[in-house]
């Protein structure tokens, strides 16, 4: 393989390395074809191709203002890795076998076009600064993505919580009904997550937009190129305060994949609400037969599979975080190669999230909810104990009292064969609730929870208002 070259795009070797390496001029040997196997990453870093061309182009910007380019040159320079991005991006780019990752095969393409105006490239960067400007830039971009569809499955939860604002829904704790809610009110429990998951996102780039271009390999260049000049022209927010740490911080990457982590987890608790609710031995809800699946084996099943690979996934990106965080800890400041391994997970994560949200957005703006079902889950009068007892502290009763008052009662008539709902008034009177039997429901339950934050139809109205201000934020 590295005797003879293999044709294609970049032609024969540049300079008179071994093997045809751009990096080679030292050596006398080609890398063993299984060392070269396994330090090739041009199989997935051929994705930040677009970012490599806009950074390669960033750069040839500083080398013309340091002198070191004409101006001819540079636009020749320009027009070459645009036509090679248009190329890669067309998929009609002919790789060359030699080539360990995307930076070098851009790099060999512009010199085999250009010839020593091509060969003029690589002057005063690394591929240590490089690759982490790409990856820089393509967080940001990916970023910009997830935030715009993280935005519309809030938005889809927000308009199906707009609906259900004053439906009535038996709010758990331990997966067992406890006190009625608005079915709004837990809906919109999910679109506050992702509102954090938002803001998260927003100032994870605010902190990711610093430019590594400049730094060379650690410590800069005698060049004198202008960072911050290369920083503007790339969209950065600014440039590295110091080329050692741009180099070796994988901050950016971490963070997102921390981001993600937590925003995965968000979509899983959602998913999981899904697949119990539209559980056929609840039927609170059903699943749209777009987002079900059929059992190869029973025909009577629909079973919530796009919900629980939503729920699945959260498995995978949280591996991804794991793994990079594994990668990074220990690790001498500097680069080092096993730093390649930082954009897989990357990748995953930010494939993964792309898939989950439209998804699971599609699955819960198709749901139907079943509202006598859920009313009907509200028709044990333990749902109402606590306000019974909080009855008892509105008339001066100590709370534990109040507490042990009405799990006596509670325990009296079940003892009886009896409900509260059998209870006379003579007997709430005793009691020391004389509407206790009006309080026995669902509706007037919720209302009584009226104040901010509740989960009454008037607070899911005001929080809605207060999301929907969020998500007109632009940053957002
Ligand atoms: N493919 C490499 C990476 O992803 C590019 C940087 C290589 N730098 C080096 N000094 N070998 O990290």
């Amino acid at each position: 393989m590295t005797d003879e070259p293999s044709g294609g795009e970049a032609g024969g070797p540049v300079g008179g390395e071994a093997g045809g390496q751009l990096w080679a001029g030292r050596f006398s040997k080609a890398p063993a074809p299984e060392a070269h196997a396994l330090g090739r990453s041009l199989h997935f870093d051929v994705r930040l191709a677009p970012y490599d061309v806009r950074a390669s182009i960033a750069h040839v910007g500083a080398l013309r203002r340091a002198g070191l380019i004409a101006d001819e040159e540079a636009s020749q320079l320009e027009r070459a890795l645009r036509e090679i991005g248009d190329e890669i991006a067309a998929g009609v780019f002919v790789f060359d076998d030699r080539d360990e990752d995307v930076h070098l095969a851009i790099e060999r393409a512009v010199t085999h076009r250009l010839g020593d105006v091509g060969a003029k490239l690589h002057a005063g960067r690394s591929r240590n600064d490089l690759v982490v400007t790409d990856v820089r830039l393509w967080l940001l971009d990916v970023g910009g993505r997830i935030r715009e569809a993280t935005a519309a499955l809030a938005r889809t939860l927000i308009a199906r919580a707009r609906e259900h604002a004053a439906t009535v829904f038996p709010g758990t704790t331990h997966q067992r009904a406890a006190q009625p809610v608005a079915l709004g009110h837990h809906l919109l429990a999910h679109a506050w997550a992702l509102a954090r998951d938002l803001e998260r996102l927003a100032q994870w780039s605010e902190r990711t937009s610093v430019s590594p271009l400049g730094a060379g390999a650690l410590g800069t260049s005698t060049l004198g190129l202008d960072p911050a000049a290369t920083a503007e022209a790339l969209g950065f927010g600014r440039a590295f305060e110091n080329s050692l740490d741009a180099v070796s911080d994988r901050d950016a990457v971490q963070e997102f994949l921390a981001v993600a982590s937590i925003e995965a987890t968000h979509l899983s608790r959602l998913a999981a609400d899904v697949a119990r609710w539209t559980d056929p031995a609840l039927a609170w809800a059903e699943l749209d037969e777009a987002y079900a699946t059929g059992s190869s084996m029973m025909p009577q099943k629909r079973n919530p599979d796009t919900a629980e690979l939503a729920r699945g996934k959260a498995a995978r990106i949280v591996g991804d975080l794991v793994s990079l965080t594994a990668l990074l800890q220990g690790l001498p400041l500097g680069y080092h190669r096993d730093l390649q391994e930082d954009k897989e997970p990357a990748f995953d994560a930010a494939d993964t999230l792309l898939l989950v949200l439209p998804a699971l957005e599609g699955c819960v703006a198709t749901l139907t909810f079943d509202i006598d079902a859920m009313r009907a889950a509200c028709s044990d009068e333990g749902l109402y104990a606590t306000d019974l007892a909080e009855a008892l502290v509105k008339g001066g009763v100590p709370f534990r009292e109040a507490h042990r008052g009405t799990g006596e009662l509670l325990k009296r008539v079940a003892d009886e064969g009896r409900s509260l709902r059998d209870l006379s008034a003579e007997e709430w009177q005793a009691f020391g609730v004389p509407d206790g039997a009006a309080m026995l429901d669902p509706d007037a339950a919720i209302v009584a929870r009226a104040g901010a934050g509740g989960p009454s139809e008037a607070s899911v109205l005001a929080q809605i208002s207060a999301l929907e201000r969020m998500l007109e934020v632009p940053q957002l």
